[in-house]
């Protein structure tokens, strides 16, 4: 019986979600962040996030406006009211609002589409690489990035986060590792709300890359229930099947 509770355990254990890790490079490490898909305030705040600041840029051109609102529990005016910046349809799909072109020319590469940019990536890497901008006087716009480094994209939310500097250090081969951050300028958020609001964003990032997870997560749960319960029944069974062969 007990073997089989372990056993039990372990078939069980992946469903309830162990985080996977992602690899940030060689020169920093990637931060621990909670995904939660069930948080549904974090996943309406990290869309609003998005629209409103990834989204001139960045298009994230397979999801819908009205998909994003039923999963997400968004009413279709609240969609329309709060989240359509970019196109006045909500059955669109999500561009980008500068042309491509026009962002060639400014950055000298067009800013990836991101709807699968946290499967490609990993959580833990775009949850870094959202804190992890810094003053560099050398890039062309004046901010360098641990985990990308000489990234194109200039540090877009600056002002709630203020500026850093990064401390590097060579290691015994030569090569530098970051150390840490220091502060140069505070930003109009404290820390901890900066990186709650880049987790909600992370976290809505990892919906737009899997909207089924949302589905899944609802279903492996009444499996686990069937399980459960089917469990119990067949040992009972088993019981009433051996009791007299002693
Ligand atoms: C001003 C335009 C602009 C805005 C606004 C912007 N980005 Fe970017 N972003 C870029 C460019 C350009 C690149 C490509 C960088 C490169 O390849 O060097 C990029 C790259 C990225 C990457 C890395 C993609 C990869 O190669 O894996 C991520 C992740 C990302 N952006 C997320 C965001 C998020 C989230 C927001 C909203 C907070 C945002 N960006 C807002 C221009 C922008």
């Amino acid at each position: 019986m007990k073997k089989l509770l372990v056993v039990f355990a372990l078939l069980t254990a992946p469903a309830l979600g162990w985080a996977n890790e992602g690899a940030c490079g060689q020169v920093a490490k990637c931060d621990p962040v909670k995904v939660d898909l069930n948080d549904k305030p974090s996943l309406q705040r990290g869309a609003r996030l998005f629209m409103n600041y990834c989204l001139s840029c960045h298009s994230a051109s397979y999801m819908r406006y009205n998909r994003l609102g039923q999963d997400l529990g968004i009413s279709e005016e609240l969609v329309e009211k709060n989240l359509l910046f970019a196109t006045d349809k909500v059955g669109d799909l999500m561009s980008a609002v500068m042309p491509k072109a026009d962002a060639r020319a400014w950055f000298g590469t067009a800013p990836p589409d991101l709807t699968l940019e946290a499967r490609a990536r990993g959580p833990e890497w775009i949850y870094t690489y959202l804190r992890s901008f810094y003053r560099d006087d050398k890039s062309p716009s004046g901010w360098n990035n641990t985990v990308f480094p000489n990234v194109a994209m200039p540090h877009v939310l600056y002002e709630w986060q203020g500026s850093q500097r990064a401390v590097f250090k060579k290691n015994d081969k030569g090569m530098a590792h970051f150390e840490k951050f220091e502060v140069e300028k505070p930003g109009t958020m404290p820390p901890k709300e900066f990186d709650q609001s880049m987790r909600d964003l992370t976290n809505f990032m990892v919906y737009l890359a899997e909207p089924a997870k949302l589905e899944r997560y609802k279903i492996g749960v009444y499996v686990i229930i069937f399980l459960a319960v089917f469990f119990v029944l067949a040992y009972l069974l088993k019981k009433e099947y051996w009791k007299d062969i002693h």
